[in-house]
């Protein structure tokens, strides 16, 4: 776990060189870790975070953050006033919004951004990279792990995961491999369900450089973040041919007029 959260702080380090200080707002803040970089690396700058959850933000309270505040909303409610942030972050969260309303949804999120940002504003995104389309071939050491990934075929619900399998290889699309690798850790079936209902691979690099012009961004970096694995560990047994790493990436958009 702690393994985890030093590679989250390292990812989260990529951003610094595009964050301006001033007024931020990070959507889908959930318990705070991003808040809590934040505060720390823009430590003269005021920080709202927003999350659907109040049990979450409980736990943000808990951090004791100087420069922090929190508000219970959905990004979809437009509580802010336009023109008025610096800096708008949304950190894991866009994978989400996805799942739940598509792609529309996301460009919603982004417009919101756009509108409470002052021109010349940042927004900056971290989340799953889905890679572009390609047949790949992923073969499975045993029976068991197979049929757990024949389980993840037949119930995952964002998208329909089509393979053909011949002995103990399975052909199929390369974000499909990928988005098992991601939920396969999953424990519990309420753990499990939830996976099933959630895509983590949503936008390819083109995808979201069309999301963010439509939103009224410039695009200003697109850049794949090394190292940056968000699930625990390679899935022992299970062999992708070629070899494929799960990537993250960031963007950054720029509101035009500054
Ligand atoms: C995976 S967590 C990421 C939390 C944090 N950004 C981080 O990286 O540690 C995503 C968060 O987005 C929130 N979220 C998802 N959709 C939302 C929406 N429409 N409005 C507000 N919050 C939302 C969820 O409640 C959840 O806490």
């Amino acid at each position: 776990m702690r393994k985890q959260l030093q590679r989250k702080r390292k990812r989260l380090e990529n951003l610094v060189r595009y964050l301006r200080s001033g007024l931020i707002v990070e959507f889908g803040c959930g318990s705070g870790f991003v808040l809590g970089f934040l505060s720390e690396v823009a430590a003269d700058s005021h920080i709202i975070g927003v999350d659907r959850l109040p049990e979450r933000l409980a736990a943000v309270s808990e951090r004791g953050l100087h420069n922090v505040v929190t508000v219970c909303a959905d990004i979809e409610d437009s509580i802010f006033p336009d023109g008025v942030f610096d800096t708008a972050v949304f950190i894991n969260c866009l994978h989400e919004i996805f799942s739940e309303r598509g792609r529309e949804g996301v460009l919603g999120a982004l417009r919101i951004a756009s509108t409470v940002l002052r021109r010349g504003g940042v927004v900056l995104i971290q989340d799953y990279l889905k890679p572009e389309p390609q047949a790949i071939e992923v073969e499975f050491a045993n029976k068991s792990l197979l049929e757990r990934f024949m389980r993840f075929a037949k119930e995952f619900k964002p998208r329909q995961v089509n393979y053909e399998i011949e002995g103990s290889t399975a052909k199929l699309d390369v974000a499909d491999a990928v988005e098992f690798i991601t939920k396969h850790h999953a424990e519990g079936e309420e753990h499990w369900q939830e996976e099933m209902r959630e895509s983590h691979l949503f936008f390819t690099e083109e995808d979201f450089r069309q999301a963010l012009r439509e939103a009224g961004f410039n695009v200003v970096a697109i850049e794949r973040i090394k190292d940056a694995q968000a699930y625990r560990e390679a899935v022992e047994g299970l062999k992708l041919k070629p070899p494929v790493e799960v990537e993250w990436v960031q963007v950054i958009g720029k509101k035009p007029g500054d």
